[in-house]
């Protein structure tokens, strides 16, 4: 398989509104790091959910790891990025009352492929990610919703990350963290992306993390949606 992600004359329109995305051509090799930025409302987060399976095209060919997600059906897609994609999204989606290691495992429970990868208990690798994001052990059975919205963001990564999967996808990941737990977040992405040569997709509208990716486009750049 040459690229990890390819997308071939994508088009999405949210039903009864204007088309939204036109993307031509795009693709992504594996081990790759890509930031993507754009105003707000510009569709960077619809861009996500449709790379993700949350969202399926009206047109055109997205495929991931070989699998057409245009072709699939909505059943195939969630396993699909149970299995393969780690997602941290915009709003976090934890659940609220479950507690910070749970919100952490709670990846493996739909994935036979991610429990399969881990090399270590699930507990215990969570922990080790939830360490180096600087979480500390007293949060570890809180349930969530008692946690900062920094904090919440960072067990959303943590999720995100755990059990290796090939495509990580981050929504405005560092927007509610200070200055060190950005630095320490930063580092613990790319850290683990590398070791588990995982690829990574990154939207955000801090220029400054810009200089650590392989690669930096403007949604405007991919997407002809909004000219045709
Ligand atoms: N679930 C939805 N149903 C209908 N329309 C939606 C939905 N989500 C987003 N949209 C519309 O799609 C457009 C793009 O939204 P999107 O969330 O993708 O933008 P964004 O670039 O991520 O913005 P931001 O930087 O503010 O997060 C907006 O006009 C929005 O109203
Ligand atoms: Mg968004």
């Amino acid at each position: 398989m040459k690229h990890l992600v390819s997308i071939n004359q994508l088009k999405f329109a949210w039903p009864g509104q204007a088309p939204l995305l036109h993307i031509p051509h795009f693709e992504l090799a594996a081990g790759e790091s890509v930031f993507i930025k754009g105003p707000s409302g510009s569709g960077k987060s619809t861009l996500l959910s449709l790379l993700s399976g949350i969202q399926r095209a009206n047109q055109g060919q997205l495929c991931l790891l070989g699998n057409d997600l245009t072709q699939m059906s909505g059943r195939a897609r969630d396993q699909f990025r149970a299995d393969h994609i780690g997602y941290i999204f915009q709003q976090f989606n934890l659940l609220p009352f479950l507690s910070v290691l749970e919100n952490v495992t709670s990846a493996l429970i739909f994935s036979r492929n991610k429990r399969q990868r881990l090399t270590q208990p699930a507990a215990t690798e969570a922990k080790r990610l939830l360490t180096e994001l600087q979480l500390a052990p007293e949060l570890w059975l809180q349930p969530v919703h008692r946690l900062s919205i920094g904090q919440q963001q960072r067990v959303a990564a943590a999720r995100a990350l755990l059990g290796r999967p090939e495509l990580v996808i981050a929504d405005e990941p560092t927007s509610a963290l200070d200055t060190d737990n950005r630095a320490a977040f930063m580092r613990l992405l790319f850290n683990e992306c590398q070791r588990q040569h995982s690829s990574l997709i990154f939207v955000s509208h801090d220029s400054a993390l810009e200089p650590h990716f392989t690669r930096v486009l403007s949604l405007s750049d991919l997407n002809k949606g909004l000219t045709c």
